[in-house]
């Protein structure tokens, strides 16, 4: 296994649920970021899991300041290439550092406060911004209804290149 340890952070739960099934299908031991910080140590090699903010990966660089990070995994309303570009880019994530991107869900209501209301202008830019695309794939159109109404995107397919990458 290329690491000791799955480490998270999320919000409204999408993440963890990504780290929980990882952990399921692997036996790595799957910790928050608080916990992590009481149990392991610099030298542990971990796969650090946390979502997305303003295009950047949510308290990445102390998850790197505390533990080895040798792979990460961002959980996104969206999870093109072109954003993991730009997520490595904003987090600092440096090239040795394997990056896979996943999509998450939307819950509006485990959002509190701050966040809760950038979010409602965000999915109304967004609402805006997918219904002006002709020929929606599935998951535009899919994109839309969770925008409007919350919903998941999980599934355990998402994470094949991850595991992949973890057991080879
Ligand atoms: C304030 C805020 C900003 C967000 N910014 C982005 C973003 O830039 N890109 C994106 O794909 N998703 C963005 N999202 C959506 C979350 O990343 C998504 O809902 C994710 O699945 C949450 O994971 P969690 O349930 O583990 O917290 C944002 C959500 C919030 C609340």
């Amino acid at each position: 296994m290329k690491v000791d340890a799955i480490v998270y952070s999320s919000t409204t739960g999408f993440t963890a649920e990504y780290a929980q099934m990882l952990s399921g299908s692997t036996g790595l031991p799957a910790y928050t970021l608080e916990q992590a910080a009481e149990k392991l140590n610099k030298k542990t090699r971990v796969l650090y899991m946390s979502w997305l903010m303003a295009g950047t990966l949510v308290d990445y660089k102390k998850a790197a300041e505390k533990f080895d990070v040798c792979a990460a995994c961002s959980v996104g309303l969206n999870a093109t290439s072109a954003q993991a570009e730009a997520t490595k880019k904003s987090s600092k994530i440096p090239d040795k550092v394997a990056f896979f991107a996943l999509q998450g869900g939307y819950r509006p209501d485990k959002l509190k406060g701050m966040y809760r209301f950038m979010m409602k202008i965000v999915t109304k830019v967004l609402i805006k911004k997918i219904s002006a695309i002709e020929n929606k794939s599935e998951n535009e159109e899919k994109l839309i209804d969770v925008l409007q109404h919350g919903g998941s995107f999980v599934k355990a397919e998402n994470l094949e290149k991850v595991l992949a990458y973890l057991q080879d």
